[in-house]
């Protein structure tokens, strides 16, 4: 089994990002976290993060010759990127959504996802376990 975890934008600034919502964790730690768990459970487990949406398209088409399984958190991009959402629709592989922080307890905007109904499933608020969780998913 082999996944790739694509992070998108501002998750490059976890640890020191609103850390009362996001916690504490760099990104190279919760990688880090997410390998040891993936190596546990004989997966092999990649990274990818970008600020750029047009970056993590390119991603999720390479993806889709290369890998079994998608875990990503599309940030902001969740909320408004009808071009990922569409990228995900095109790819034929699970992906599943996740994302550290509640974004239905936070503001209105948040509340809606443009790629949940692209996406195999979705986990939120958990924080550094809902990458964790989705890796479950996989087993
Ligand atoms: C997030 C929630 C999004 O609303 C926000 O824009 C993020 C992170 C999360 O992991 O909780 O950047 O996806």
């Amino acid at each position: 089994m082999k996944i790739l975890v694509i992070n998108g934008p501002n998750l490059n600034l976890l640890g020191e990002r609103e850390p009362g919502i996001y916690g504490n964790d760099t990104l190279e730690s919760l990688c880090g976290e997410i390998s040891q768990r993936a190596a546990e459970l004989g997966f092999e487990c990649d990274f990818f993060q970008s600020n750029h949406e047009g970056a993590i398209i390119d991603t999720l088409h390479a993806a889709r010759l290369e890998y079994d399984g998608i875990i990503i958190n599309a940030g902001a991009y969740t909320h408004y990127s009808y071009a990922i959402r569409d990228a995900i629709a095109a790819i034929h592989i699970p992906v599943i959504e996740v994302h550290i922080s509640n974004v239905h307890t936070r503001e209105e905007f948040r509340h809606h996802s443009v790629i949940s109904p692209v996406c195999t499933g979705v986990i939120a608020g958990l924080g550094k376990k809902s990458y964790l969780c989705a890796l479950e998913y996989f087993r």
